[in-house]
């Protein structure tokens, strides 16, 4: 696997591989297996593979959240390593925004609900580095896990509104054998946490309304942060220790 750290090294390789497909999948690293999920599929079905690991700043609104961020550069690169990957684009700050992110893509409606909501300019974030990203890396399929629904389809409107030339590729949740979605956040969860934390799932899966769905997380030791119904589906957000989780079901 080769490691590329600048914009100029990784677009000379991109147009070195000319009419290659290349799958992308991009990461803030703290890989686990939902990402290894999408690795191999950009694997399987591209010519050519390239994961990104770029802990991104400018989509968290909590300094304590990115400064506790489990993720690991070297585990990380054993892990692509032996996943087969063949680029690992892996750039610093100044290289991201070299503007100091006075530039942004901002997207005007659904970015505020849900997540958007409650974390004030996450998507401004997500939405600019993405579009930072697919500009260097020019993939050809883009591979996005469903836990990040909101984020999938904020992404699927900016491919469509500015005509970018790639796939996105949405990919269904991973999950533990008990039902808990796969998060780098999990890690941040004592023993007792992580026996606790499949009931989200479990409860979000059970039926009922908004506010019944929310009761019954409240009753189980969840904080609850937003429980909606939209476009049939189940969107959620809770606190369980502090650390947040999210999740969704199909309606
Ligand atoms: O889903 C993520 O891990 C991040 O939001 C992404 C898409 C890599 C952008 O930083």
């Amino acid at each position: 696997m080769k490691i590329i750290k600048t914009v100029e090294d990784f677009k000379k390789i991109r147009s070195e591989l000319g009419e290659k497909s290349l799958g992308f999948v991009p990461t803030m690293g703290g890989l686990h297996n939902g990402h290894l999920s999408l690795i191999k599929r950009a694997i399987s079905e591209n010519d050519v593979s390239a994961v990104s690991v770029y802990l991104n700043p400018t989509q968290f609104n909590d300094k304590k959240d990115l400064e506790t961020y489990p993720a690991n550069f070297a585990d990380d690169c054993a892990l692509l390593e032996k996943a087969g990957v063949d680029y690992l684009f892996a750039p610093t700050y100044p290289v991201m925004y070299p503007d100091d992110y006075k530039y942004m893509l901002t997207e005007k409606d659904f970015s505020h609900e849900l997540c958007g909501a409650k974390r004030p300019g996450h998507f401004d974030g997500v939405l600019t580095v993405v579009m930072k990203l697919f500009n260097i890396v020019r993939p050809t399929r883009a591979y996005f896990g469903e836990k990040d629904y909101q984020q999938y389809k904020l992404l699927d409107g900016m491919v469509k509104a500015f005509f970018l030339d790639v796939q996105l590729v949405p990919c269904p949740i991973v999950r533990e054998e008990n039902g808990l979605a796969i998060s780098s956040r999990n890690r941040k969860l004592s023993a007792e946490g992580l026996a606790k934390a499949p009931k989200f799932h479990e409860i979000l899966a059970s039926g009922g309304s908004e506010a019944e769905i929310a009761e019954k997380l409240e009753k189980a030791g969840f904080k609850v942060d937003y429980v909606t119904i939209k476009d049939k589906r189940l969107y959620a957000a809770v606190f369980l220790e502090d650390v947040r989780l999210i999740d969704n079901v199909e309606r």
